[in-house]
């Protein structure tokens, strides 16, 4: 399977002269509607070229329709947000539909349990102890809220925790999940997900004597959903299982599988984070546990893509802790390698205080077994496997670019590979980059005073995005090590 992704916005319409006029011409027009005494208006109802009554008659005129085209303007809108308020309650019934604020136990479909992600944070959502904040706690975003995360608060013993809260997909998406529960038990699409999951992992498990040894979580009965089942491996699934286990110690083993199939089918996020805690050093959010379909976990702070314009010293500890972030991918105790598939400079977020940089978005994290593939002796094993950037046209005007590309296959079966340096160079740290917006790159502006301390930095930068483009005659890896090591040095 190959993927690719690309940046069609760098350099592209935005800045093309032909767009900008016709945004001009669109703001001309709602002055003209809108604004009274600006010159197109006038022009518009013909004031100026009459005589003194027709002039006034016709002024009138102009205000009296302004006025109404103002009326329908405001009677819009307000009829809109009526729309958005009455269809943002979650459709439990028009009684509590005027109810601005977001009903936060509603929005955790909990009735779905055990087809969830867990109950071990209900009791705190059901004695208001977490309560959604700011501007997401109006029922009129949940329709605009595509992305489902909403802000919460966490009162912990008279403390206030910032906290973020997913529901981890789309609404649709949630809905397909139900359909892919039913279908994988074999009913129709509207049947009742919380016995049909439970079905699943009473008849489809090790103990089970009806399908003994076929274990759903395993066997080829689970079929397509998240991407933690591409490389399936059995010891990563224990891996996972283990840590749900762990972390929601005390409940029913069987629920707590149920949620785990759940939740492998949709967004391993909650798994991920259970397996590799930020309390081990992983570099991502505290985890706190979920109450149904929602996750909450630690609010890291803004996203990295808002820290482009930063300082180059605090760019170059952020990108500094990027190395060092797909060094501990590839080499950890566990011996699984995590590959980022979305490195997006959004799914990162840095804690402002610290500069302390997470991974903030690993639905899309790829777990290889590197220990599995080290024992097989697979053909090519002690190789580098080099990552090349694909062509794919842009959408717009048809131009070719390279794209952010990987092969699921390869990275499943090569256990040394030079994808992750790729994803944080080519993707986010040199210029151009292919899955930001930013096309200086995150290390942009080397200070003038500063220049030799970084020295061969640029050449090195290059190498790392693309080897065949460097003259340094080192692969990825060694690139990123040697700007590991002259980044820690500069910023000593
Ligand atoms: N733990 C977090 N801390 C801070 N911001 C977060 C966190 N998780 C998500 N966000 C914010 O929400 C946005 C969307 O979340 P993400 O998990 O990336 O969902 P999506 O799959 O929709 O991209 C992120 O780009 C970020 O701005
Ligand atoms: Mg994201």
């Amino acid at each position: 399977m190959l993927n690719s992704s690309s940046n069609d916005d760098i350099g592209g319409d935005f800045h093309d002269g032909r767009n900008r006029c016709e945004e001009a011409y669109y703001f001309c027009q709602c002055d003209r509607l809108l604004c009274s005494g600006d010159p197109g208006g006038r022009r518009w109802f013909g004031i100026g070229h009459s005589g003194q009554s027709t002039g006034l008659r016709q002024s009138y005129a102009m205000k009296t329709r302004q006025r109404w085209l103002l009326m329908i303007f405001i009677l819009s809108a307000f009829l809109a947000l009526l729309l958005l308020i009455f269809s943002g309650s979650g459709g439990s019934g028009a009684g509590k539909a005027l109810n601005l604020n977001l009903d936060l136990d509603q929005l955790t479909e909990r009735n779905k349990c055990p087809a969830c992600f867990g109950v071990k944070l209900c009791p705190e959502m059901i004695q208001g102890k977490i309560k959604l904040t700011d501007w997401t706690k109006y029922s009129v975003t949940k329709l605009m809220n595509q992305k489902n995360v909403f802000y919460a608060d966490w009162n912990i013993r008279g403390k206030e925790t910032k906290l973020i809260l997913k529901k981890l997909a789309h609404d649709n998406e949630l809905d397909n999940l139900d359909k892919t529960i039913c279908e994988r038990h074999g009913r129709d699409h509207a049947c009742d997900v919380t016995r049909s999951v439970q079905y699943l992992i009473d008849e489809y498990s090790h103990a089970s004597q009806v399908h003994p040894g076929q274990n759903i979580l395993h066997g080829g009965k689970i079929g397509e959903g998240s991407d933690i089942l591409l490389c399936p491996s059995h010891r990563k699934m224990e891996f996972l299982v283990a840590a749900a286990k762990k972390f929601n110690k005390g409940q029913n083993p069987k629920t707590i599988l149920a949620n785990v199939l759940t939740t492998i089918l949709l967004n391993p996020e909650p798994l991920i984070l259970e397996a590799f805690t930020a309390s081990d050093g992983w570099p991502f959010p505290k985890y706190y546990g979920s109450c149904g379909r929602i996750v909450a976990e630690e609010y890291v702070g803004r996203s990295l893509s808002q820290y482009m314009h930063e300082p180059f010293k605090t760019r170059a500890h952020l990108a500094l802790q990027l190395i060092e972030m797909v060094n501990k991918f590839g080499e950890n105790p566990t011996n699984f390698i995590l590959y980022m598939t979305d490195p997006s400079p959004d799914n990162f977020a840095v804690n402002e205080n610290t500069n302390s940089l997470k991974m903030i978005d690993l639905e899309n994290i790829i777990v290889v077994d590197k220990e599995e593939l080290i024992l097989s002796k697979t053909k090519d094993a002690d190789k580098l496997l080099v990552s090349e950037s694909m062509d794919c046209e842009k959408n717009k005007g048809g131009a070719i670019s390279k794209c952010f590309s990987f092969s699921t296959d390869d990275l499943c079966v090569r256990p040394l590979t030079d994808h992750n340096y790729y994803a944080i160079c080519a993707g986010i740290l040199a210029p151009n980059p292919l899955s930001s917006d930013f096309a200086p790159g995150l290390l942009h502006s080397i200070p003038e005073n500063d220049k030799a301390k970084l020295p061969q930095f640029t050449e090195l930068l290059s190498q790392c995005k693309d080897p065949s483009l460097g003259s340094l005659d080192l692969n990825r890896i060694e690139a990123a090590q040697e700007l590991l090591h002259i980044l820690k040095d500069y910023l000593k």
